[in-house]
């Protein structure tokens, strides 16, 4: 879809505007219900003060028939069924291979028909209007017990373990709006930096989704003609109520390798991915359904520690190791401190390649350009193990040879013969990421395998 912003014709990203460009036909009235009911008994309010659960939650995913055909396996890759609430929010009624409707995937609705409206305001483009007017047929579906509306898309992985962790730690009898600006510029340039981007996912408290609702004639009469993100965040903002930005929710407005970026994932706990089609399969040589199964193997045990960075040096040799927990490893041949580590390698090239402006992204990047004193080993994650005592053992190999002579700064000692490297990590999940976590190298063997251990931080431990 093209979109003239600020002399621009460019692509509209938002990733929830995309997949509505199919909403053509509507239903009356509730939409069609298919899907099981939710198993899980509901006996906590909204207002008491008891623990939030995941049955606090509702998602509403924005999808259309034509790609929920092959974006399902994406979401199913984190929904569980009889213990989430939501649904994918579709501009038909399924067909073909979508029937029988998949019991591992949310059930859906067809969104409701508000042509009545759109052709009273005549907007610019009319499929703003009916994303934004989802919030309220979710919460018409799902307010009982509800202390947080959390809307995606179809191609956004939400990490629950971690959202529920997260969430709990504000008032959900306050207003709040969730979400995180685009990780590309000028994507907040053109809409706002100052909206949460949907695809990233928006998290609204209770009170806010209500408020939002019982606003929402209004809103979209005022601002129909912006885009379906601005919208949301105009109507709130009218209500008193800005951006509280989480930085774990990742809009992903990134094109291909992201694994520079993912390796170096900023010190929150990761809530949500985006654009799963726009960047590389999260492993090589794997579909990208395939490798977002084999990523939640380490989700579903610790998703606390998940892509967390934490970094060790072995002085002997001069080594620095970066692990981005389940995900991946890199070794550098020589000695590095946290600071430079924490920059992402630019692998990856920004949602508009030919923008060659700067700045690019929300965040510094590091450009190796071959020099083997600043290119990593790179080991990706292959398993994972509960140990006797109750610790996880993560396993990581070695994706490619780097092809490079070794760092002469470190004294040329290269890790080119390292293959497997295994990181142990503790029992407990560890949610108060006041700062990062340390490691020791325990182990470097002569046939290729390394054994890190990961430890909280001493009194004043300094990581460089
Ligand atoms: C939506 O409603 C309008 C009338 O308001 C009707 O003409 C149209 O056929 C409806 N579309 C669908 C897909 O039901
Ligand atoms: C949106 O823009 C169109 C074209 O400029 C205009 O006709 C319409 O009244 C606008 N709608 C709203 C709600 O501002
Ligand atoms: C090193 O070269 C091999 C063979 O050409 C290639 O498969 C591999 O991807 C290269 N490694 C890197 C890190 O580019
Ligand atoms: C490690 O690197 C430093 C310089 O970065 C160098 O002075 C030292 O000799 C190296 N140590 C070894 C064991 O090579
Ligand atoms: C590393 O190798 C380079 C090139 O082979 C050489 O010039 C340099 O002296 C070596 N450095 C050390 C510390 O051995």
């Amino acid at each position: 879809m093209k979109n003239q912003v600020g002399g621009f014709s460019v692509v509209l990203f938002s990733g929830v505007v995309i997949f509505f460009i199919f909403i053509l036909f509507f239903n009356d009235s509730r939409g069609v219900i298919y899907g099981g009911r939710r198993s899980f008994s509901r006996s906590n309010y909204n207002d008491d003060d008891s623990p939030t659960t995941v049955n606090h939650l509702a998602f509403g995913l924005q999808g259309s028939e034509k790609t929920y055909h092959f974006r399902r396996y994406y979401v199913e890759s984190w929904w569980k069924p009889d213990k989430f609430r939501g649904y994918v929010y579709l501009d038909k009624p399924p067909q073909g291979n979508l029937l029988p409707w998949s019991k591992i995937s949310p059930p859906y609705r067809v969104n409701d028909n508000i042509s009545k409206l759109i052709s009273e305001l005549k907007p610019i483009n009319p499929l703003m209007a009916r994303m934004v007017h989802g919030i309220s047929e979710l919460f018409r579906e799902e307010h009982q017990e509800l202390r947080w509306l959390i809307m995606g898309d179809d191609d956004t992985v939400f990490f629950v373990d971690n959202l529920v962790e997260v969430l709990s730690k504000y008032d959900h009898t306050k207003y709040y709006y969730i979400g995180n600006p685009s990780e590309f510029v000028l994507s907040n340039f053109w809409f706002s930096f100052n909206q949460a981007f949907g695809g990233g996912g928006i998290v609204l408290s209770y009170p806010l989704a209500k408020a939002l609702v019982d606003d929402m004639d209004r809103c979209l009469r005022k601002y129909s003609n912006l885009s379906a993100d601005t919208m949301t965040m105009a109507c709130i903002a009218d209500l008193g109520v800005d951006l509280t930005v989480h930085k774990g929710l990742h809009q992903m407005d990134l094109r291909g390798d992201v694994s520079g970026f993912l390796s170096a994932h900023p010190k929150a706990p990761v809530l949500a991915f985006h654009h799963i089609d726009t960047v590389n399969p999260y492993f090589p040589k794997m579909t990208r359904a395939n490798a977002l199964k084999h990523l939640m193997k380490a989700g579903d045990v610790d998703q606390s520690r998940l892509f967390q960075q934490t970094i060790c040096h072995d002085q002997k040799r001069n080594w620095s190791f970066s692990t981005a927990w389940g995900y991946s490893v890199n070794i550098y041949e020589r000695i590095m401190p946290r600071s430079w580590l924490t920059i992402p390698i630019e692998t990856f090239i920004g949602w508009h390649p030919d923008q060659k402006q700067q700045p690019r992204y929300m965040f510094n990047t590091r450009n190796p350009l071959g020099d083997p004193c600043e290119t990593p080993h790179v080991f990706f994650f292959e398993s994972i193990k509960k140990t006797s005592n109750g610790q996880i053992l993560t396993r990581y190999s070695r994706s490619a040879p780097r092809n490079l002579t070794a760092c002469p700064i470190g004294g040329n000692r290269s890790a080119e013969y390292i293959s497997k490297i295994e990181v142990l990590s503790p029992a407990t999940k560890r949610y108060e990421i006041d700062r990062s976590e340390c490691c020791d190298v325990v182990r470097i063997d002569n046939t290729g395998n390394v054994k890190i251990k990961i430890r909280e931080c001493r009194i004043g431990e300094v990581i460089a």
